[in-house]
């Protein structure tokens, strides 16, 4: 039998678990999967459909399992208080007191629409009345709406990300504007709610001597993208709830963190209005040309896992390769 270095698996037969909310896609599974491979148990908690479960998500939960680590799942509405409920009791039961090394909310649930009736210039028809004006005085015939066909297939079936400006997105913006419903479940969901859950692990005793507590934010912290004010709250809401949390928490031993990854191809970014316009832009300005990937996300968590990476708490850390500190 081939032996398991400690260095491969350095959480194997430690006892410790993981607790991802959000862990059946994009950065949740990814960092699962590699948590897994470093031997650490996990309690997965999301919500997808029945179909979804069998056919997309089945699959990973048996590849962490083949890692000889425990894996508990949940299916559940963590925003509905009674399915909350049943998720921590089953942490509490299974991991059992001072076993939760890490805590991961990687959960996106929240509302991405326009706040006001959008006014912007139509700087898209000007481009094409003038391409068409330029291409008329060279003797050549083409009207802005076969240019606008021709920039859109270029685009989306020719994958010309230099188009991004031109073609037009085909997320589009939901009809209705962002309610004030909308805005307060969306800023719970996915600002305060780290906190909420980091709280009481550390109330009832389930986080390890030394736990690490991550959330996740995005670069719409500071830029205001279009159809993002919701969510763009919330993740300011959920950066300062890190910097208390690492402040009230950091005598018990915890560490608390928010990582920014660059635009990511996942089912909740491509839920974003214009996310596919968003993403050609992001592999232009990206100074690695490409896009970050849930993978890059999970290595860094399972760096911030290892025992020498103690003294950084209350952070936000960009994981996107430069992108959000590239002018283009
Ligand atoms: N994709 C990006 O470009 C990007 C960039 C930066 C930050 N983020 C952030 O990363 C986090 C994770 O997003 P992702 O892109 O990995 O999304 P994803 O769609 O791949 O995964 C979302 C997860 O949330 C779970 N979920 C949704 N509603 C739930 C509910 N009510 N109860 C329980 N689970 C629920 C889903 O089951 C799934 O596991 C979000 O906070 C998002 O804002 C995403």
């Amino acid at each position: 039998m081939t032996e398991v270095s400690t260095e491969q698996k350095p959480f194997l037969n430690k006892g410790l678990w993981g607790v991802i909310l959000g862990g059946s896609s994009g950065f949740g599974l990814a960092t699962a999967k590699r948590l897994a491979r470093a031997g650490l148990n996990l309690i997965i908690a999301h919500k997808d459909t029945e179909g979804t479960v069998e056919t997309l998500i089945k699959p990973h939960f048996e590849e962490i399992r083949r890692q000889g680590v425990a894996l508990v799942t949940h299916n559940a509405n963590l925003f509905d208080e009674d399915e909350r409920g049943a998720v921590f009791e089953s942490i509490a039961s299974r991991a059992g007191p001072a076993r939760v090394h890490l805590f991961m909310h990687s959960i996106a649930a929240g509302a991405c629409k326009l706040i006001i009736e959008d006014k912007s210039p139509d700087f898209r028809g000007k481009a094409f009345q003038g391409l068409s004006e330029t291409l008329r005085q060279l003797g050549v015939s083409a009207s802005p709406e076969v240019l606008r066909k021709a920039a859109n297939a270029a685009f989306h079936e020719g994958g010309c990300d230099a188009l991004h400006t031109l073609a037009d997105s085909r997320i589009a913006y939901r009809e209705e504007l962002l309610s004030e419903a909308d805005l307060q479940r969306t800023i719970w969901m996915m600002g305060y709610d780290y906190l909420l859950w980091g709280r009481e692990l550390l109330k009832e005793g389930l986080l390890a001597k030394s736990a690490r507590l991550v959330g996740l934010t995005s670069e719409g912290n500071e830029v205001s993208w279009r159809g993002y004010a919701a969510v763009a709250a919330a993740k300011c809401g959920l950066e300062a709830s890190c910097r208390a949390m690492a402040v009230e928490m950091g005598p018990y031993g915890v560490r608390c963190f928010v990582l920014q990854p660059g635009i990511t191809d996942t089912p909740a970014g491509n839920a974003i209005p214009n996310f596919d316009l968003m993403k050609a832009e992001a592999r232009m300005r990206n100074p690695s040309h490409r896009l970050t990937t849930p993978e890059d996300v999970a290595e860094v968590v399972c760096a911030i896992c290892q025992p020498g990476f103690d003294w950084v708490s209350g952070a936000v850390i960009r994981v996107d390769g430069g992108e959000a500190i590239s002018g283009g």
